[in-house]
């Protein structure tokens, strides 16, 4: 794992988190996106080598829906940049963890998966691997 990659963070409305997030905390929005395949709008806000993404549900049938009416708004997951996420992927595999789905494309072009929350602790853990690698990261 080579660094927190962002962090996502459920909301019911990301017009109003920006008010915190942005207005508040300082942190600047560097945009903000759709991915349909994830039924998700996302604000993408940069702290270091990392950044905070605010997700709304896009519509009613979208998963992110089912999480705010179980759990509220919080932490929804966390993400690590991995090297290699095919090997690490297998390695995971080999060792019992379980994957929610393989490898697949995601946001911004990286390829992504996640951890099931049993298997890291009750936390749900993205995998992903820029690809090529963004400028400011270390080889
Ligand atoms: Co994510």
């Amino acid at each position: 794992m080579k660094r927190i990659d962002h962090i996502g963070i459920a909301v019911h409305s990301i017009e109003k988190a920006l008010l915190f997030y942005r207005d508040t905390l300082g942190l600047s929005l560097e945009r903000i996106g759709e991915v349909p395949d994830e039924g998700v709008r996302v604000a993408i806000l940069p702290i270091g080598q990392t950044r905070i993404e605010l997700l709304e549900p896009l519509d009613e049938k979208s998963p992110l829906t089912r999480f705010l009416m179980k759990r509220g708004e919080g932490i929804h997951h966390i993400a690590f940049q991995t090297k290699n996420i095919e090997e690490t992927a297998h390695r995971f595999e080999a060792c019992g963890v379980g994957l929610l789905g393989k490898p697949r494309l995601g946001a911004g072009g990286a390829r992504i998966t996640f951890v099931h929350p049993k298997s890291a602790h009750g936390v749900l853990i993205e995998l992903c691997q820029s690809d090529p690698p963004l400028p400011h990261e270390p080889l």
